[in-house]
């Protein structure tokens, strides 16, 4: 009923309900590199944070910087996923180039001082600031990524600092400080086929309970 700044629940729902993970990316966005940023800074300055501590930082990485940075990933990870296997290699190296080939990179960091020091404020606490760091992250993700998304572009979320070195290659391109930490890596851009349908999900019955 209420629609307080002129969204129902329902449209707001809707508008979360279209972002998918798309992997085949255009080298191209329709939407300007301005505008990209602009949807970042409007969700740092609402999304929410445990204590509004504020650990979250982003990085925005666009057109031929994009392609640039994806080669700077795979040199840093060719080493060590051949070190595996050559198989391992061949399985990654297709999807390492279907990344590089979209248009831009939002790097979701966690400002490891941030964490240290809200810990040190509210020490009662203290232990639980990681994770609250990991909550706050992800709800700066899905707020970018949907947004992204409602304005046509595609994008799917990324995890290479899973690999020690390759975090540590990002980190120097981005020239980010030292006490940062990667947590997501998303790829963004035209997309390329038809818009994903929502995946299968559990029933109701096995992920809500209602208590009344
Ligand atoms: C915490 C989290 C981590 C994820 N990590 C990756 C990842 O490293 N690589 C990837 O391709 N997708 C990743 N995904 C995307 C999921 O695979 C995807 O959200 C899920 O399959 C549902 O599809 P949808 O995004 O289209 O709704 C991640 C999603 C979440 C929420």
């Amino acid at each position: 009923m209420g629609s307080v700044a002129n969204v129902s629940a329902d449209q707001w729902l809707a508008a979360a309900s279209h972002r998918r993970s798309v992997y085949p990316l255009k080298g191209t966005s329709s939407v300007s590199d301005a505008r990209v940023q602009e949807i970042i800074q409007k969700v740092l300055s609402f999304a929410p944070s445990s204590y509004n501590t504020q650990p979250v930082r982003i990085t925005l990485i666009t057109g031929p910087k994009h392609k640039q940075f994806w080669d700077t990933i795979i040199a840093a990870a060719e080493p060590v996923l051949k070190g595996i296997s050559e198989d391992v290699w061949n399985a990654m190296s297709p999807k390492f180039q279907l990344f590089k080939s979209a248009y831009g990179s939002i790097l979701f960091w966690e400002s490891g001082n941030t964490i240290k020091e809200s810990g040190e404020t509210h020490k009662s606490a203290a232990h639980m600031f990681a994770e609250f760091g990991d909550h706050a992250n992800g709800m700066h993700q899905i707020l970018v990524w949907t947004a992204l998304s409602l304005e046509g572009l595609g994008a799917n979320l990324q995890h290479l600092n899973a690999i020690p070195p390759v975090e540590a290659a990002i980190k120097k391109f981005a020239g980010v400080p030292e006490d940062y930490k990667l947590k997501a890596h998303l790829n963004y851009g035209d997309e390329a086929t038809e818009h994903p349908a929502t995946p299968g999900k559990l029933p109701f019955s096995e992920t809500l309970k209602v208590i009344s």
